[in-house]
């Protein structure tokens, strides 16, 4: 079962990273739409991951997007390495650049699709001057850092005033934005988080750390049907 306007992202972090290449193919092969790339630098956040190295190394394993989401500052230096290494998306903090304008433009010029990420604190406001400059925004339902934290509830009141502001920037004649969530996001909450107004979701633990794929994500778009009252 394929939904066309949803996107589930699993999470590398979760992945056995022994062997990702096979990890990617895998889950791809599951029924995943985009593979979720979370690099962090152990200064923005208080972890250390993975780079452009790795991106390059597991781009010959799929054609489906890779979603990279910097957890690092600062940022700009970055974004051409990971362009050249195959990213189609790549989201950033804005605390973490110091001119988020043109972090967005730089990504773009280098033929990605950019985004902004909203930490569980952070307000929403940082979107307001760069509406045209977005094609996604991400809110963080825990602190970024570790997968198999729990999903702050808070972020479902957050989720539906972007979807608010999204939803009045596209009638208003502008481009598409997706709405992503990253953190906590599980088979028994995605349903309540997609009626919240995520239409892009990340999942590391939920998906890796069950011994079947496709089972967790066939789950997951059955939830989001019934979230619509549509059954299977
Ligand atoms: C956390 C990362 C997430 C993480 C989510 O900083 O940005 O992408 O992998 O993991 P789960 O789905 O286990 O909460
Ligand atoms: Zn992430």
């Amino acid at each position: 079962m394929t939904l066309p306007d949803i996107c589930i992202a699993p999470s590398l972090l979760s992945a056995d990273f022994s062997r990702l290449g096979e990890e990617v193919r895998n889950v791809v092969e599951a029924g995943a739409d985009w593979i979720h790339f979370d690099v962090m630098d152990n200064h923005f956040v208080p972890n250390l991951t993975i780079g452009p190295m790795v991106c390059e190394a597991i781009r010959p394993h799929t054609s489906a997007p890779i979603d990279v989401h910097l957890m690092v500052e600062p940022v700009d230096a970055i974004i051409p390495q990971f362009a050249k290494a195959g990213a189609n998306l790549i989201t950033f903090h804005p605390e973490a650049s110091r001119h988020p304008d043109r972090t967005l433009g730089l990504i773009r010029d280098h033929g990605c699709r950019a985004g902004l990420v909203f930490n569980p604190a952070t307000p929403l406001n940082w979107m307001d001057y760069v509406m045209d400059k977005l094609d996604i925004v991400l809110l963080m339902s825990v602190n970024p850092g570790f997968g198999g934290q729990q999903f702050i509830p808070s972020t479902l009141q957050k989720l539906r005033e972007a979807r608010r502001r999204i939803d009045a920037w596209v009638q208003a004649g502008g481009q598409p934005i997706r709405l992503e969530v990253d953190g906590g996001v599980k088979v028994d909450n995605i349903g309540v988080i997609h009626a919240a107004g995520a239409d892009t979701f990340v999942a590391g633990s939920a998906v890796f750390g069950a011994p079947d794929y496709r089972a967790v994500i066939d789950a997951m778009r059955s939830e989001i049907l019934k979230a619509r009252g549509l059954s299977v």
